[in-house]
């Protein structure tokens, strides 16, 4: 009250002082508050406990109670209640989020070979074995195989053989001649995603798509060789069916999640458009290598043969490609389309600072009834995250950062969980979040493999060398993942929830997994054997490799909470730019070098730099209130540079000249980056002796230390173009996307690197001059912020 009544006095006489020397008072008291409160002292070595608690595994049981029933997306909401009351159970707060999206549910189907009468020769029983061992294989609640959002449609036609289904293919069937148009096509799985598979065969005019898993995919895990199958050998079952999602996902035009709401959150009465940008027109049915043979058997010697990488290892075919002349195929499918909820299961525990969030993410929705490997050995791996870091928190530990759970559903659809998650949250997530960590199938084998935004590398490496690999030779992860896959983290495409937060919001992201590789078996991907009874038998005996899964996650976000400085490394990521900056260079057509660039263009390019920047100032505003006088100095800087860039090029600029400026900005930014992360270390080891700094000079350091930890938490924003990729307006981050036409795999540069494929020298120009300015303006970052 006194408090009060004096700042009106104060107030009426000296306005401008008074908030001066209150705003001065207020600072210095917070600082020496948060000063105090940084010196209490930890209570418990936090790695210790962790790594101590999880030496209890209840993976097996988590497993065992996500395989038990169905749940295909959007059903059992018993499983999002049961996961729900484990997280609150591990003291976690809770939020069922829910989303009402477009999808489809499998009612029948039927494939029938017909000869030249039209009499039916062979029918499919598009079905998959029972295994008396395998209880997920029997009973009425197995799910149908299907691939949801294929369109509905009776079909009867010719049919050919397109091995996997990509452009290339499609590109090599026209050079021999044989038309698609009005047949069906039967392509193998592999290389590509799904969803392709259908848009390039529909825009060739196909009437229908067949997709099969060929054993000549099997890496020589095949009965030829003597392997026997599942379940009494490491060889695929042959009556084995990948179900999946065949929408377009990052194809062009399209985007992931709800194909009705791109772009926006599908939460109750939205607006809703037309998802054929997202879906195709022609029915689609997956089928097993046994069942695919019979049809395909009557191709041979029909039509042409493929090169040598047509040739698959399916006995009894040849590979000709056909047509089939007199036999014709007649498929049908019908799924019942509509709008249904889906359920994401949220949990937080809240840090000391509540604007820095790290998210781990698992999608809980299967194909299947198991589902033992995709997704729920990172639903079983992500409740032991849940208990080790709800028990850290029991025994008083306080977390610097809060921590978010998220259990997705929708993912196998389309990324439909998280997408609409991102979409919906997306201010506060591009404000707040630190960092994604993905961990979809935690265990489908017992290889490490690292997908990340590489500011993370570092980061993921340390703490890989905590983790003992689970085979009793002493190993860290660490060692086996150098032993493995040689250090190789590799970048990150789609085809899991990690997407959104990467490329629609420029969040640091990875994707963590144990895949299958040298001495493991075939892993029933998508398939009923994708179970409980397959998980304990063959793919993890005794659960170890979900325990390394959760102990390794826990620590990610443990480490990545608890250092005052966030432990990211912006020269991983700056020479990782250069690095893929030479490799998409090495693709420009060397007589594109001297072409002149006109005036008209360089207009253009200018324009979009503008609304660029103003995009990412949004993103990153600064706690101290000097938003207006960066935004000043940044409009400052890019008019005096602009004048400089007019001063060296009075002669009109060549291409040549544009493509040595962009590398040179990026060489710039690496250097600048190095001597960054260098300073970043100096700050994190003056703070760990804090104590015996001057209280004035430990302010000062807190300050310092607060501003640099804004740079690194929204260094990765620097990368996003608010317009998006080229005809994928929906992807923003122009360092990272999956490719356009492969939909899993991903690529760099996707800007330029699309423009020089598509011969495309204006683009080309224009991403050239994308990339230059977020160089410059993540450099400018560095310089003035840091
Ligand atoms: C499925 O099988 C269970 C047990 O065998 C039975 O109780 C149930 O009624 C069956 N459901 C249907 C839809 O047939
Ligand atoms: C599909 O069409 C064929 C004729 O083209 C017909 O004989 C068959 O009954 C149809 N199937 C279904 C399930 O409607
Ligand atoms: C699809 O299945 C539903 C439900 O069984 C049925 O009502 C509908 O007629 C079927 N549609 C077609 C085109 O066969």
């Amino acid at each position: 009250m006194t408090y009060e009544t004096k700042r009106h006095e104060v107030h009426r006489r000296k306005p401008g002082r008074f908030w001066y020397y209150s705003a001065i008072t207020g600072f210095v008291l917070t600082f020496l508050l948060l000063c105090y409160l940084d010196e209490a002292k930890p209570i418990l070595d936090p790695v210790e406990h962790i790594l101590n608690l999880l030496e209890q595994n209840y993976a097996e049981q988590w497993s065992k109670k996500y395989t038990a029933e169905t749940h295909l997306a959007g059903t059992n909401y018993g499983l999002v209640e049961w996961t729900r009351d484990k997280f609150e159970e591990y003291g976690w707060k809770t939020t069922i989020d829910t989303y009402d999206v477009y999808m489809s549910h499998p009612e029948s189907n039927s494939l029938n070979l017909l000869d030249s009468d039209g009499q039916v020769v062979y029918s499919a029983s598009l079905k998959e074995d029972e295994i008396s061992e395998d209880p997920s294989t029997r009973g009425n609640d197995t799910v149908p195989t299907f691939l949801s959002y294929a369109a509905n449609g009776n079909v009867t036609a010719q049919y050919v053989y397109a091995n996997y289904g990509r452009m290339e293919d499609f590109a090599l069937l026209k050079k021999l001649g044989v038309d698609v148009n009005d047949k069906i096509v039967i392509v193998r799985y592999g290389k590509i995603f799904r969803g392709l598979n259908v848009k390039f065969a529909q825009d060739e005019g196909a009437v229908g798509v067949l997709i099969y898993s060929d054993p000549g995919d099997d890496l020589g895990l095949t009965p030829a060789n003597g392997y026997k199958q599942y379940p009494h050998g490491p060889a695929r079952q042959d009556s084995s069916i990948q179900r999946g999602s065949v929408q377009f996902l990052g194809g062009v035009g399209a985007a992931p999640g709800d194909p009705t709401t791109p772009g926006y959150a599908s939460k109750g009465d939205v607006p809703r458009v037309d998802p054929h940008a997202s879906i195709g027109k022609i029915p689609v049915l997956p089928i097993s290598y046994r069942e695919v043979t019979p049809i395909l058997e009557k191709l041979n010697d029909k039509g042409p043969m493929g090169p040598r990488d047509w040739m698959g290892e399916l006995v009894g075919f040849n590979y000709n490609i056909g047509p089939s002349d007199g036999n014709l195929l007649n498929m049908y499918s019908n799924q019942t389309f509509n709008i249904t909820p889906i359920w994401n299961v949220y949990a937080e525990i809240e840090g000391k600072r509540k604007d820095e969030v790290i998210i781990i993410g698992n999608h809980r929705d299967a194909w299947i009834k198991g589902g033992a490997g995709d997704p729920n050995s990172g639903s079983a791996a992500l409740i032991e995250v849940a208990r080790a870091l709800g028990d850290l928190k029991k025994a008083g530990y306080q977390f610097k950062r809060t921590i978010i759970l998220q259990s997705f559903d929708g993912e196998e659809y389309g990324l439909l969980g998280s997408t609409e998650f991102g979409e919906y949250q997306a201010q506060d997530l591009k404000r707040k979040v630190i960092a994604y960590f993905n961990m979809d199938a935690a265990v489908e084998g017992r290889h490490l493999r690292l997908g990340a935004s590489p500011i993370l590398n570092r980061l993921l490496r340390k703490v890989a060398s905590w983790v003992p690999y689970p085979d009793g030779r002493g190993l860290s992860l660490y060692d086996h993942f150098l032993e493995e896959s040689g250090d190789r983290i590799s970048n990150l495409g789609s085809g899991s929830d990690y997407t959104v937060f990467l490329e629609h919001l420029g969040i640091p992201s990875a994707d963590i997994g144990f895949r299958p590789g040298r001495g493991d078996g075939i892993y029933h991907y998508h398939s009923n054997y994708d179970s409980f009874w397959w998980m304990s038998n063959f793919g993890d005996k005794g659960f170890v490799f979900h325990n390394a899964a959760a102990k390794y996650l826990s620590l990610l976000a443990l480490e990545l909470s608890r250092k005052k400085l966030l432990d990211f490394s912006v020269e991983d990521y700056t020479c990782a730019l250069v690095s893929y900056f030479s490799q998409i260079e090495a693709k420009i057509p060397h007589e594109w070098l001297q072409l002149p660039i006109s005036h008209h263009t360089a207009r253009k390019l200018r324009k979009s730099k503008d609304k660029n920047d103003r995009f990412v100032l949004d993103a990153s505003q600064s706690v101290f209130g000097s938003y207006q006088f960066r935004k000043e100095s940044l409009d400052h800087r890019s008019k005096h540079h602009k004048h400089q860039v007019q001063h060296k090029h009075r002669h009109t600029p060549t291409l040549g000249k544009i493509l040595d400026k962009t590398r040179h900005s990026l060489q710039e930014l690496s250097s600048r980056a190095a001597l960054f992360d260098d300073e970043t270390t100096l700050l994190q080891e003056q703070y760990d002796k804090r104590k015996q700094l001057h209280v004035f000079d430990r302010i000062w350091l807190l300050i310092k230390i607060a501003n640099r930890n804004l740079v690194l938490k929204y260094f990765e924003r620097n990368f996003l173009y608010h317009r998006g990729l080229h005809k994928r307006p929906w992807f923003k981050h122009i360092v990272f996307a999956s490719g356009r036409y492969t939909g899993y795999a991903g690529q760099t540069w996707p800007g330029i690197g699309e423009a020089v494929e598509d011969g495309d020298i204006k683009r080309t120009v224009k991403w050239l001059d994308i990339a230059k300015h977020a160089a410059k303006r993540a450099h400018f970052a560095l310089d003035y912020y840091g």
